[in-house]
């Protein structure tokens, strides 16, 4: 019989980073793969399963405009717990520290599922930085059965935790499945750029960046294109109010400013590809910039993934009006500085992590 494998995802980077996973088990002759979208992210999501072709068998469609975390929380429990009910999954799959990864974990345990937590490990050890996603990880790692975790070093937190050496298993990041598989493809960016002015790409969505830090980095932008006439930003603005209505309001009406709806995937690799310089609070970006050879400064004063911080193409620069200046003017003026940067480094992955985690389930489940 059929190990039927449950995975889940619910916004638009557990969806690209489970993609590989989906896609792989798909081809396993002893599985009975079925994919379940709680639809935390409504839009952002379809993009996704659009681009990746995966249509979910479950969507529980849970988006709610300006949602608050105690009731996503709530309604998503109560959903899975039906759905857990219904398909009597023998392993569920999940990624990440989204409230949906939390939620899917514990209902995971009351149902005693065996839960494997994609990403497993990432730690800032702040609760309040990135909130609410590191208690989100935690819980996730005291509930789950597979630690799949993408590097050394988040192996070794959770090690620290307690966690057995055996449920740990390093498998590189799936993000890099994910890109490479689409880099190659020939990609439209569907904005017209100035090919003469260099491109400063930024993406914000985090919740402990809403209000004054945002409005700092809004401010710095605004600055560093009035020093440069040479610069020009794209900033694709997440869908979340607390982010889109600043951004209009401070960068709407600069000229070398393009501010668009969420790129779907394939433009937005694009869209990192054409860029200078990436400034992001997003964790995939982080991620996968620097397998693209882009410098990234973080608008966050932590980070869950030092590696590409260790290996110096990716910069911490927080939310700070003249740190984000400065930092951004060296680069612009110092090749030296920006090649160093610039060098195309992938500590995250090699493009077969999901080969790993499918392997441990198939040697499991023989
Ligand atoms: C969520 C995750 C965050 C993750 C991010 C990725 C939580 C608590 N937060 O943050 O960890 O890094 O996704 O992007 O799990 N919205 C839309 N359309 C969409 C998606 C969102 O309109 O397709 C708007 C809605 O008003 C929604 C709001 O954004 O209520 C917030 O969505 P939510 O998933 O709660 O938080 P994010 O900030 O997107
Ligand atoms: N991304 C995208 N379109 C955009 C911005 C980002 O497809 O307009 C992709 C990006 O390549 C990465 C993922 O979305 O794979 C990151 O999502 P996000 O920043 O929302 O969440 P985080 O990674 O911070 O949880």
């Amino acid at each position: 019989m059929k190990s039927k494998i449950l995975c889940v995802f619910g916004t638009r980077p557990e969806a690209i980073k489970m993609a590989p996973i989906i896609l792989a088990l798909k081809q396993e002759s002893v599985f009975d793969v079925r994919v379940l979208a709680t639809a935390q992210h409504r839009h952002l999501l379809d993009q996704v399963m659009k681009v990746f072709n995966i249509k979910p068998d479950i969507d529980l469609d849970i988006m709610r405009p300006n949602q608050a975390l105690t009731t996503l929380t709530a309604l998503l429990l109560l959903a899975l717990d039906d759905v857990l009910l219904a398909e009597k999954p023998d392993a569920v799959l999940a990624q990440g520290d989204t409230t949906t990864v939390m939620t899917v974990a514990l209902a995971c345990f009351y149902h005693k599922i065996p839960f494997g937590h994609v990403e497993a490990g990432l730690r800032t050890l702040d609760m309040q930085n990135p909130f609410p996603e590191e208690m989100n990880r935690v819980i996730a790692s005291r509930l789950a059965k597979w630690h799949f975790a993408p590097t050394e070093s988040s192996r070794k937190n959770l090690l620290r935790e307690g966690v057995a050496d055996v449920d740990i298993i390093v498998t590189g990041n799936t993000v890099i499945d994910a890109l490479l598989s689409v880099v190659d493809r020939n990609m439209e960016l569907p904005i017209a750029l100035d090919p003469s002015k260099r491109l400063i790409l930024v993406t914000a969505h985090r919740r402990e960046n809403f209000g004054e830090p945002f409005k700092q980095v809004c401010s710095a932008l605004l600055t560093l294109l009035d020093r440069n006439p040479d610069i020009q930003v794209l900033y694709p603005v997440h869908p979340n109010p607390n982010v889109k209505d600043t951004a209009h309001r401070l960068l709407g009406s600069h000229s070398r400013v393009i501010l668009c709806d969420p790129l779907d995937y394939l433009p937005f690799v694009a869209a990192m590809k054409s860029s200078y310089i990436i400034l992001s609070d997003s964790g995939g970006v982080q991620e996968e910039a620097p397998a693209l050879g882009k410098p990234v400064l973080v608008l966050r004063h932590e980070t869950e993934r030092p590696e590409a911080v260790d290996e110096g193409v990716v910069k911490l620069v927080g939310t700070n009006f003249d740190v984000i200046v400065s930092e951004v003017q060296r680069l612009l003026d110092d090749d030296l500085a920006y090649r160093s940067m610039a060098r195309g480094v992938s500590p995250y992955g090699d493009g077969h992590a999901a080969e790993r985690i499918v392997k441990v389930l198939r040697d499991y489940f023989a």
